[in-house]
Parts: structure tokens; C-alpha cells; sequence
């Protein structure tokens, strides 16, 4: 088949999407954990990040071969962004000093505050979508927090009270707004430093955090007591990643347990996704592996944090091959290992144009119900980057009926090339080893507005349009 016929036969495959959509209506409830918190968004451009590194004395020489992954002064922010920015990467850097967050307020600035965090933003997208009653952990809920929510009669956090009330009229007083400083910037943008060069190849976003309450992973008591005492249906969780093992962040893992625990024993039918998130800490990130991995059911994840996990886990070599060519077939070969590895039920992982899910054949939905929840995702994520937010229901639709993307199209292809299985190209199915194999080519959309968040709203729809 050429390009066109396959894009047609898509086409029919993402017909199946309406219907997912009104299907994520009938589930009854869902909570988001741990981390809610308000994102600070600045369109940063080449020539403001040449006048910032000129400023803060920053050398070529400290911009070529960037190791840092964390910040501890201003111009390691300065330096995270070009590496990020030149490499159209996403990571995110934490710090626990408030010095360099209130630098980034004076000197930085933003464009606009919206919803961040794995869990108040997947709260939001599924409350548009429909689902029944959503209710979000926010470890701060101050007015400005609240206000982040969208207006709507399904989504709920916990008041002082410790009681569910509608998100967006919780005023917790005392609570202190967590900012996080999220620097997208653009493919094509360059800047010039002492004669090199600096472009960038794809559209992308730095964050850099400074958040005591999310981490130190603070919990709401009132939202664990409701999980305590009410059977919900699936549990998307997040929030582990701005650990730091110099703040007792392995600790704070290990203390997470119990409380999964209690709730998986009070409520046996729980489906638990664990969404990785950029964890750049190697203590913390071992600690989710060991802890937190065997105790849920789905894991979703990026190709960075592919990257990330294979680096802990004794397999550089293919982590330098994937860094070097970021690639669906070497992805494919960490996804297996993972899956061998680790023996979640499932795992996702969603690179640029592609999203494949490796599950048990036995899994609560079925490989052909995943890949009309995997399509579900792109509509509604393309519909995010399309549209710059999601506030509206119409606004969740509005890349339906585009095409999947060449590119995406290529990437499968190469896929089941390397599987030596032509159906996969077509069908989106097959089997490997015991596993069952499911990939979509994905709608890719040329100027995004936005794309945090992108890989929340990817992992989470995926699993919940995929009943
Ligand atoms: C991380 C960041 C948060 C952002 C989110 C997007 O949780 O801390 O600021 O909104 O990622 O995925």
C-alpha cells in the first residue's frame, strides 16, 4: 500500500473514536494523584536566551556537552533550556531552593498560568470527557490552584473538611500556590554564541520546579480516606519524579506503599496506571521500580523517560543506541525488556508519531479495545496541541478527520519491518512472544499551541477509552 491507501485505511480505524468517546461517559469514577500544582508558561525565543546567557556570564564551553540534569542557581535554569532547546528534548529539573525560583519570577516571567501536574491535568481532560466523577489529590488547593479547574459538576478535590467538593470552590486558605516555570520553545528557532550555532530541531518545553509540598510528596488526608472508603475505578498516578534522594525522597517512596496497598485491599477491581514522568533523581527513579512498579497494573512513559529507566537498569548500551537514533524499532526492543522485566500487566509508551501498548493477553481490555483508546488519545491530544486548550467538549474533536501523519506512518512501518510482521502496518496488531502488540500512526500537528501535558492526556485517554 502507498502512503495514501494507508492513510485511508486509518482513516476507517479512526472512525471507531466517536463511539469510544461516548463510552468514557458511562464510567463512574476515577482519582488522580499525587501531584496538582500551577504551571507558568513562557514562549521563550532564540534571541531572549542569547541576551540571558550573555547576562549571566555563561560560557560556550558550559553549553556544549551539558551533563547537569538539576538546578541549584540561575544559570543552570539558563543552561537546562539550551539543552533542551538544542537537543528538542523535554526534561524537567527540580530545585529546593527558593532563591532560584524567586530569580526565575523577577527575571523570566511568563505568558499565561494554567492546570500542571500529571494529576490535575489528566483530572481536567476527564472531566471534559465525560466520565462520571473525577477527584483530584492536590496537596495545595489556594484560590489560584483552584481556579486552574475547569467550572465543571464532575470534578472534585477534598476541603479543609476533607470532604469532596467541587474543585474549582475550594479555597484551602493557608495553602501555599506551587509554580512551576514550564520554557517552551520552537523547532526552527537558533541563536548564535562566540560563532556556534544553536538550532532547534523540534518544538519542545523545559521545566524547572521548585515545589515544596510535591517534593516531599505531601498527601491529602482526606482524599486517602476516600480511597479508603470508596471503590473507584481506576487510579491514574503520578508525582514521584520531583523526589530528591537528599530530601528523603527514597523514603517518601517506600511510604507511598502502604497507602496503595490499603487501597488495592479495600477496593480488589482497582485499576492503578502509574505514568513515569521525567524523574531525573537515579535514586528516586530506582525506588519507583522497586516500589511503586509492582504494585500497579498499566505504566505509561516517553521515549526520554525510556531512555531514563534503561540507564538504571543495566542496559546503557541500548539507551545510547536510543539516544542516538530515537527510533519505534530500538524503542520497541526497551518496551520488551521493560515488560520482561518489570511484568506489569501492561505498558505504553508514546514517542513522536507513534504510540505502542505491550500487554498481557489477558488484560482487563483487549489489545483491539486499547488501539481504539490509543486513537481516542491522538484525536483528543492533537486536539490540545491543535487548539492550545481544552476547556470546551467541542474542543476535544477538533483534529478529527485529519489524516495520520506521514512520518507516523513511517515509524510504524519500520516497526513491523523490524517485527517481521506486515499485518502491523495495517491492523495496528499482532502478537510478540507472549505479549500482545498494539501501535497507532498518530495525527501530528504542525504548529502546536501547547505540549505539556501532551503525555498525561495521551496515557491516561488511551487506558480509559480503551473499555
Ligand atoms: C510535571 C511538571 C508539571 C507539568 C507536568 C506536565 O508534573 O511538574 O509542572 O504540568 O509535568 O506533564
Amino acid at each position: 500500500m502507498n502512503y495514501q491507501e494507508l492513510q485511508q485505511a486509518w482513516a476507517k480505524k479512526y472512525e471507531a473514536v466517536p463511539s469510544q468517546l461516548e463510552k468514557l461517559k458511562h464510567i463512574r469514577s476515577v482519582a488522580t494523584a499525587f501531584n496538582t500544582n500551577i504551571d507558568a508558561i513562557l514562549k521563550i525565543k532564540g534571541n531572549v536566551l542569547k541576551r540571558l546567557i550573555v547576562e549571566n556570564n555563561i560560557s560556550l564551553n558550559d553549553l556544549e556537552n551539558i551533563s547537569l540534569s538539576g538546578f541549584s542557581k540561575p544559570s543552570d535554569v539558563i543552561i537546562g533550556i539550551v539543552k533542551c532547546f538544542s537537543r528538542g528534548i523535554a526534561e524537567e529539573w527540580v530545585t529546593d531552593d527558593i532563591d532560584v525560583y524567586n530569580w526565575m519570577d523577577t527575571n523570566l516571567g511568563y505568558d499565561h498560568l494554567q492546570m500542571g501536574g500529571q494529576a490535575g491535568i489528566i483530572a481536567n481532560a476527564l472531566a471534559l470527557l465525560g466520565v462520571k466523577k473525577v477527584i483530584t489529590h492536590t496537596n495545595s488547593h489556594p484560590k489560584l490552584q483552584a481556579q486552574q479547574f475547569l467550572n465543571l459538576e464532575n470534578l472534585f478535590g477534598l476541603n479543609d473538611e476533607g470532604k469532596l467538593e467541587k474543585a474549582v470552590n475550594i479555597t484551602r486558605e493557608t495553602d501555599i500556590p506551587l509554580i512551576h516555570w514550564i520554557i517552551e520553545f520552537d523547532k526552527g528557532d537558533r541563536f548564535e554564541i562566540d560563532g556556534k550555532i544553536f538550532s532547534c530541531p523540534k518544538s519542545n518545553r523545559f521545566i524547572a520546579t521548585y515545589d515544596p509540598l510535591n517534593m516531599k510528596l505531601v498527601m491529602n488526608k482526606g482524599f486517602i480516606g476516600y480511597l479508603n472508603t470508596h471503590k473507584i475505578n481506576y487510579l491514574l498516578l503520578s508525582g514521584f519524579h520531583p523526589l530528591l534522594e537528599s530530601n528523603g525522597g527514597v523514603d517518601l517512596v517506600k511510604n507511598a506503599v502502604p497507602v496503595l496497598q490499603k487501597w488495592k485491599k479495600y477496593n480488589s477491581s482497582l485499576i492503578i496506571h502509574l505514568e513515569i514522568a521525567s524523574t531525573q533523581d537515579k535514586a528516586v527513579r530506582k525506588a519507583i521500580v522497586k516500589y511503586i512498579v509492582p504494585l500497579v497494573d498499566s505504566v505509561g512513559l516517553n521515549e526520554r523517560e525510556t531512555i531514563d529507566l534503561l540507564n538504571i537498569m543495566g542496559q546503557k548500551t541500548l539507551a545510547n543506541r536510543i539516544e542516538k537514533n530515537t527510533c519505534s524499532p530500538l524503542l520497541f526492543e526497551a518496551l520488551l525488556f521493560l515488560k520482561k522485566t518489570l511484568k506489569m500487566k501492561r505498558i505504553q509508551l508514546h514517542m513522536f508519531g507513534l504510540y505502542m501498548t505491550l500487554q498481557d493477553s489477558d488484560f482487563v481490555h483487549s489489545a483491539e479495545q486499547n488501539l481504539k483508546g490509543m486513537m481516542t488519545a491522538a484525536v483528543v491530544s492533537s486536539s490540545k496541541a491543535y487548539n492550545g486548550v481544552l476547556a470546551q467538549y467541542g474542543d476535544v474533536v477538533k483534529t478529527l478527520g485529519m489524516s495520520v501523519s506521514a512520518q507516523s506512518l513511517d515509524e510504524l512501518n519500520n516497526l513491523s519491518q523490524a517485527l517481521h510482521n506486515p499485518e502491523l502496518l495495517n491492523n495496528g496488531i499482532c502478537k510478540v512472544d507472549n505479549f500482545i502488540l498494539s501501535a497507532i500512526p498518530t495525527i501530528l500537528v504542525d504548529k502546536p499551541k501547547t505540549l505539556v501535558g501532551m503525555g498525561d492526556t495521551i496515557s491516561s485517554v488511551s487506558l480509559l477509552a480503551g473499555c
